[in-house]
């Protein structure tokens, strides 16, 4: 059978990804899976694909209430006898109202059980989303079909905090550390493929070890960092999202010491206000989120940070708002990401509904958005006359080379031969709020 044939009978899968990096993970397994199991090859045109998978986030409400739409949207589209599975985070709390809403999904799987991809498609009407399913020490086929110069690797399944707001411990499930040997062996494979850069996940990534499903040595976040530094080839190592909380001495210490760990990190305020913190249950207050962000900018000044934040938290007035205007202006986030508060059911903050108007709640997030315009505007500009580590990874249409820095800045330059793929250096020649402009020495 020659090439063409054999692709006119491959069966063909589309997935749309919402939420967050774990989701983008989880459709990488799901895909490697189909791919290697059970003869599937990626589309990105629904039309032609036999199998559609919508992966899902509930982490805030307007993308949950988009779902029924998008399905009604691929059901008219898709062509004769496909199937469309629901996926991800609104998979794992709707379950089975999914399937009683529409007629169109053949089959529902839960953010825990992505692992059973392969069976839940020959199960039409099948709901799989057991929170206690434990598909940490599953190893997943690998993928063939994306970058392969950074990769995600995941850490630990589920979270165990109870942050009042958050529905992902009602998606995820409690949390699980990914046994050390399996970590490894997955960044060794994605260097043994190309890859240069490892992105560690998990919802807390530093409260990695304290649960495992079978018996373990005990091994901490710090320790695990180790030793996945030690993997030849391995040049960089990012990891996304450590809690405040669990950021201790030892951490920041091997973060600032450590050469493979790139300078950026994402450390979540959600509000700067102690009253809200605590009805959050966060368990820390703006001093020690403050007093880490200094320990973290005396072992290493030109450190950046990112942050979540959310506005119009239940009871948030405005002197609240103020202390998380004022914990911008101490730290002058690199990255932001800010969110009108959502209420979300099996929440906790949910049974004291909405306290702040919709209006008021707009007015405060366009300020910190503004403002943080501003800060970052001042912030790059900083970066002109400096000399940054860069990982070049494409050629935009311009012609100009793009990549992202260690400390997670994008930036542009004239294009160069033999740089894609390498880590190199720029010189920052201007700035602008969302990338820097360099030129490549
Ligand atoms: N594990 C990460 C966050 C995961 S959810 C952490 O602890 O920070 C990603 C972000 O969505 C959160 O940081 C928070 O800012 C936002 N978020 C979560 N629940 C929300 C809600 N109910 N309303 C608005 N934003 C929310
Ligand atoms: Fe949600 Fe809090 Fe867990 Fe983050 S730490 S996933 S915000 S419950
Ligand atoms: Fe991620 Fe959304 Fe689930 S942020 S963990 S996909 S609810």
């Amino acid at each position: 059978m020659n090439q063409q044939k054999e692709s006119a009978f491959q069966k063909k899968v589309f997935i749309e990804t919402m939420g967050c990096a774990m989701n983008v993970k989880d459709t990488e397994h799901m895909l490697a899976e189909l791919e290697s199991k059970e003869g599937y090859k990626l589309t990105q045109n629904a039309k032609e694909a036999d199998l559609i998978l919508i992966n899902t986030c509930s982490v805030r409400e307007k993308p949950e209430r988009k779902l029924f739409s998008e399905i009604g949207q691929y059901d008219k589209l898709k062509k004769k006898g496909a199937k469309i599975g629901v996926c991800g985070c609104t998979a794992s709390h709707l379950g089975q109202e999914i399937l009683t809403k529409s007629k169109a999904v053949s089959f529902v799987l839960g953010a825990r059980n992505v692992s059973k991809i392969t069976s839940i498609i020959h199960q039409e009407g099948a709901v799989e989303v057991d929170t206690d399913y434990d598909d940490s020490r599953y190893v997943f086929a690998s993928n063939s079909s994306h970058s392969t110069l950074k990769a995600m690797v995941n850490i630990s399944i589920g979270c165990d905090k109870q942050c009042t707001y958050c529905i992902v411990p009602h998606t995820r499930g409690e949390e699980i550390s990914i046994p050390a040997d399996i970590i490894l062996k997955e960044v060794q494979k994605a260097v043994d493929d190309g890859a240069i850069e490892v992105l560690l996940l998990g919802q807390n990534v530093n409260n990695y070890g304290r649960r495992f499903s079978t018996e373990h040595t005990p091994m901490n976040f710090t320790q695990l960092l180790q030793e996945i530094s030690k993997i030849d080839g391995l040049k960089r190592i990012r990891f996304t999202s450590p809690h405040p909380l669990q950021m201790d001495n030892a951490f920041l210490e091997e973060f600032a010491n450590n050469p493979k760990i790139c300078k950026s990190i994402h450390i979540p305020l959600q509000s700067g206000s102690d009253k809200i913190l605590k009805l959050m249950k966060r368990g820390y207050t703006q001093d020690w989120y403050l007093q880490r962000i200094r320990k973290l900018r005396e072992l290493i000044p030109s450190v950046s940070i990112g942050t979540d934040i959310i506005v119009a938290f239940p009871y948030e007035e405005e002197a609240d708002f103020l202390e998380t205007m004022r914990v911008l202006e101490e730290v002058r986030f690199d990255t932001m990401y800010s969110f009108i508060y959502s209420p979300r059911p099996h929440t906790e903050a949910s049974r004291w509904g909405i306290q702040v108007n919709a209006e008021e709640a707009l007015n405060r997030l366009i300020r910190l958005q503004n403002r943080h315009k501003e800060i970052l505007e001042q912030n790059n500009a900083q970066e002109i006359g400096t000399v940054c580590e860069v990982l070049w990874e494409n050629i935009r249409e311009d012609g100009f080379l793009e990549g992202k820095s260690d400390h997670a800045k994008l930036v542009r330059a004239p294009f160069k031969n033999g740089l894609i793929g390498k880590v190199g250096y720029a010189q920052i020649l201007d700035a602008r709020r969302a990338y820097l402009i360099g030129e490549a020495i």
